[in-house]
């Protein structure tokens, strides 16, 4: 794993290794996408392309720059909401033990399309938050199962002479609104009122109506779903503006580092909680901070009243009940309160609870795999009890609460190469001073036209935290690849994932309206070829939406020639300090690219 922030500063001094070192791998190159040198192969039309754009006087010394093959990029044959890693027409080949096939299955290289995903006929520019939170263009998103199978439940309604769907805010546990279910947990949990539980997860968020509700209430929830017969369900989500992301409680752990989440929700979300030895309340163990709490709604809560609605006997759900009691009890979780459909469990943050599980007798053990507690991408879920970092301070009640914890370094900052409270002091007053200098840049950054935002390769969440004022959400992504800084983001009281950019992110085409890079394509030029990222960044931004990408200049003209490939236009910028070897792009991407023949 590497830190950007060890990166070592680019040219000239790395000129001449670095032209080495192409030499040396330029057929690897060619094969992973047609990456050439020396500069003699360049194309006239790639040298105009880069003039064109570039408002800034060449420097004396100038750094070599990267030159790429021209490539053409045609229109994806199938399909508009093309999700490569959660692809049902490869579903077949996976497991259905544990919902196996609708996990990440990513495509082998060999089988990788290189196209841009069409968009549907008659797609809009999307509503603009908050409304959008109400309705959304029908045809930005056509998908008619939860319409059609869940009308009783109100999570969308059609509007056919709008030509939109509207979002009453109702779900299965919620039919009437989410607004007084919302009420009901926070008389049950009072820390949902005063800034103590800040960070949420939804395990099977249906439209992200819970989700939706919390943002006004300070609370910012990663709602997380799988691509199945709930069709679109995370598309609508992100089409309303409201974070969500495709996932799934299968096998694997879910990508966020162990103590992340304040609140962990389930409303009748189809989890089977109490199977294959508890795994996904082991997980859920995991991924809460000590103190966190656990909220479910649903059978078997509230079976006395509810049994018969729900086509199990009483004794069945009576005896499920109990066994999730005591599998939460074996897992240090003590209930914390319960009123009508909503039961809360609060994860233990006394470490002596966990002495017992020592005992190699007593379920669940303690994981003693080596595995570490923040490694989550395409780890297999075990039986097993993760132990504590060792953290005194990661727990609830230690952590300060919201919005003053979003300027205060963690103690987890310390698991970062040269991370200290000094160097997260620096980087927020440098994200500060940088974000200042992209609205400059990018006058849009700050109002309606930008709601979903991912900061594709963050260290501490300073992009976003610099954002926190705007009306914009922000996921921050950590790279699978370099130093593990996601705990510290989340410690701050911001949201994130972890992520191998050599692969398709886990969201449907067209949910962002700003992609923002900060050497991200140096920093992985080594693992992934940039075409790939481009074309993935390509797929999940929404027409006319914007990516900011900071970078060597090294790679300025290749990323300049690959964007107007997939026509987007991009305007080459200083840095905030005028760096000799850095720049900024700010592109948009064309609304008009190609529609989709499908009506
Ligand atoms: C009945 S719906 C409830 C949706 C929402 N919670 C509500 O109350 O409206 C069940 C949800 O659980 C999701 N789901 C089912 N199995 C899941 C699993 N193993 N992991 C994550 N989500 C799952 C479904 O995709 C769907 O979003």
């Amino acid at each position: 794993m590497k830190s950007k922030d060890l990166r070592p500063s680019p040219y000239p001094d790395r000129r001449v290794p670095m032209t080495i070192m192409l030499l040396v791998f330029c057929g690897f190159s060619f094969y992973l996408g047609g990456i050439y040198f020396p500069a003699n192969k360049l194309q006239k039309e790639d040298v105009s392309h880069a003039l064109q754009l570039e408002p800034i006087e060449p420097k004396a010394v100038t750094p070599a720059s990267l030159q790429v093959e021209p490539i053409e990029f045609p229109q994806c044959e199938c399909c508009e909401d093309r999700t490569p890693c959660t692809d049902p027409m490869r579903w077949r080949k996976y497991s259905v033990h544990k919902l196996a096939f609708m996990e990440r299955h990513c495509p082998p290289m060999s089988e990788r399309e290189e196209c841009q995903v069409p968009i549907p006929f008659g797609y809009k520019t999307p509503i603009r938050w908050p409304n959008s939170r109400d309705e959304c263009w029908m045809k930005n998103v056509p998908h008619f199962w939860i319409n059609e199978n869940k009308p009783d439940q109100n999570w969308l309604r059609k509007d056919e002479a709008a030509e939109k769907f509207l979002f009453p805010g109702g779900g299965t546990m919620f039919p009437n609104g989410v607004g007084r279910y919302v009420d009901q947990m926070q008389e049950l949990i009072p820390g949902m009122k005063d800034g103590t539980i800040r960070t949420a997860i939804d395990t099977g968020c249906g439209v992200a109506s819970w989700g939706g509700d919390l943002l006004d209430r300070g609370i910012l929830t990663v709602s997380l779903a799988p691509r199945d017969n709930h069709e679109a369900q995370v598309q609508f989500a992100l089409e309303r503006g409201i974070p969500a992301i495709l996932g799934i409680m299968s096998t694997q752990r879910l990508p966020f580092p162990s103590s992340s989440f304040d609140m962990a929700h389930c409303a009748r979300c189809l989890i089977p909680w109490t199977e294959f030895g508890g795994i996904y309340l082991l997980e859920i163990h995991r991924i809460l901070r000590p103190g966190g709490f656990w909220v479910l709604s649903g059978p078997p809560v509230n079976y006395q009243n509810k049994w018969q609605g729900w086509n199990r006997t009483v004794e069945e759900l009576e005896s499920n009940y109990e066994k999730l009691q005591k599998m939460l009890a074996s897992m240090c979780f003590k209930l914390y309160n319960q009123k009508d459909d909503i039961a809360v469990w609060q994860k233990s943050s006394d470490e002596s609870c966990y002495v017992q599980h020592d005992n190699p007798d007593v379920y669940p053990p303690k994981c003693d795999d080596g595995t570490e507690p923040d490694a989550a991408w395409y780890i297999p879920l075990r039986p097993c009890l993760v132990p504590s970092q060792g953290f005194e301070k990661i727990g609830l009640e230690a952590t300060p609460k919201w919005p003053e914890r979003l300027h205060i370094a963690s103690e987890r900052v310390s698991m970062i190469p040269g991370g200290t409270s000094g160097a997260f002091k620096q980087d927020e007053k440098k994200w500060k001073s940088r974000v200042k200098h992209y609205k400059t840049l990018l006058p849009v950054l700050g109002t309606d036209e930008i709601r979903n935002v991912m900061d594709m390769n963050t260290v501490y969440g300073g992009f976003a935290a610099a954002l926190i004022d705007e009306p914009v959400w922000v996921i921050n992504v950590v790279s699978t690849y370099s130093a593990n800084s996601l705990g510290v983001v989340f410690d701050r009281g911001l949201i994130g994932t972890y992520h191998d950019w050599c692969e398709a992110f886990s969201t449907y085409p067209r949910t962002y309206d700003l992609l923002h890079l900060d050497g991200l394509i140096t920093d992985e030029s080594h693992r992934c070829n940039m075409k790939y990222v481009l074309l993935e960044m390509d797929r999940i931004l929404r027409p006319n939406g914007y990516a900011i990408i900071y970078e060597s200049s090294y790679f300025s003209d290749a990323i300049l020639n690959i964007a107007k490939r997939m026509r987007w236009s991009c305007q080459k910028n200083k840095t905030e300090d005028d760096s000799e070897n850095e720049m900024i792009l700010i592109c948009q991407k064309e609304f008009s690219i190609p529609t989709s023949h499908i009506r």
